[in-house]
């Protein structure tokens, strides 16, 4: 005749096996082997027994409980399993999923970064400013005077206060040079405006890479090395630079960068890249005056600047035929560069 705890623990398993859902199997498991449970129970009443009992008992509780154990780890698995199944049967899985659309850089983001990442490597750290300025960092610090050509031909946006949108990227030459002494080495990458006719070529806003440079004994030498290295690394080892007098308010001398290279898909043509030019001392003195020291002293610093336009430089390395794509955001223009 099989001992009591064989019948339960046999009931247990059948409880067990049969179980149809969680719910079912948990009230299996609290029926036998909770604390109350049937089987529990059994290890309550080891302390009554005779000593000859104790040892047949108390082994029979060990089978009970491992087989009534393993029987519920096993059901659980089964019962989760068919769950999942069910769940799955509701879904095709051979219906195409949803697709996460990728973003990509704008052409002119890229042509920034890979121009941002040359003059890296030659110690340029970046500086910006805002798009917003006044008069003084736009003009009056570049040494240019209130009544200076340069500052109609530029046909700004003025804002109802008397601020504008920086004509030019180098309002943060002067920022660069107020917040810190010499030496300096910096670009400055970003947005300028311009009251300009718009056709294919000419846009209101346009984008460029300021350069400045002050040191000790800095010379032309430096400024033509720094651009040549920088427009070769950008456009081929074969590229050649050509610096041309020119006149800037804020250099003496000044230049006019010209480059010609076969990855320009525009042929054998001169193309005009940049204004560079020494920094002019009255710029110093400027900076000077609004910082109230004399850090710049015209007597013992020196510097170069520089503007790269980079909106032609994207139009022909990218072979871009209309600076107005570049805010139009059309997708099928710009998935071409994704
Ligand atoms: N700011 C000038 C321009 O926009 C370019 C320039 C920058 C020239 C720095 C000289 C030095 O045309």
């Amino acid at each position: 005749m099989p001992h009591p705890l064989e019948d339960l623990r046999d009931a247990a398993l059948s409880d067990i096996n049969t179980a149809s859902d969680e719910q079912t199997l948990e009230s299996a498991r609290v029926r036998y082997l909770g604390r109350s449970g049937s089987i529990s129970a059994w290890s309550e009443q080891m302390k009554t027994l005779s000593k000859e009992e104790r040892p047949i008992v108390g082994k029979l509780l060990n089978q009970a409980r491992t087989a009534v154990t393993a029987a519920l780890e096993e059901s659980g698995e089964r019962l989760r399993a068919e769950k999942e199944s069910r769940a799955l049967q509701d879904i095709d899985i051979s219906l195409p999923g949803t697709p996460a659309e990728l973003g990509a850089l704008h052409p002119l983001t890229q042509m920034l970064d890979r121009a941002v990442a040359i003059f890296r490597r030659m110690g340029f750290a970046v500086a910006e400013g805002p798009d917003v300025d006044t008069e003084w960092y736009c003009f009056d610090a570049l040494n240019t005077a209130p009544d200076h050509p340069a500052r109609n031909e530029q046909d700004t946006f003025y804002l109802p206060d008397g601020r504008l949108l920086r004509t030019h990227t180098s309002t943060v030459q002067i920022r660069t040079m107020q917040s810190a002494p010499p030496p300096i080495r910096v670009i400055a990458p970003g947005a300028a405006y311009r009251r300009d006719e718009v056709d294919a070529t000419h846009s209101a806003q346009f984008h460029q890479i300021e350069g400045l440079y002050v040191d000790k004994n800095v010379s032309i030498a430096d400024l033509k090395g720094t651009l040549e290295f920088f427009l070769r690394e950008l456009l081929g080892a074969d590229t050649e630079v050509r610096f041309r007098p020119h006149f800037f308010p804020f250099t003496e001398p000044s230049f006019e960068i010209d480059v010609k290279s076969k990855a320009l898909k525009r042929g054998e043509k001169w193309l005009e890249l940049a204004g560079c030019g020494m920094v002019h001392p009255a710029v110093f003195e400027q900076v000077n005056s609004a910082r109230g020291d004399n850090a710049y002293d015209p007597e013992k610093y020196t510097g170069f600047a520089f503007g790269l336009g980079m909106d032609r430089l994207a139009m022909i390395l990218f072979d871009i035929p209309d600076i107005r794509l570049f805010a139009q955001n059309d997708l099928r223009f710009l998935r071409q560069f994704a």
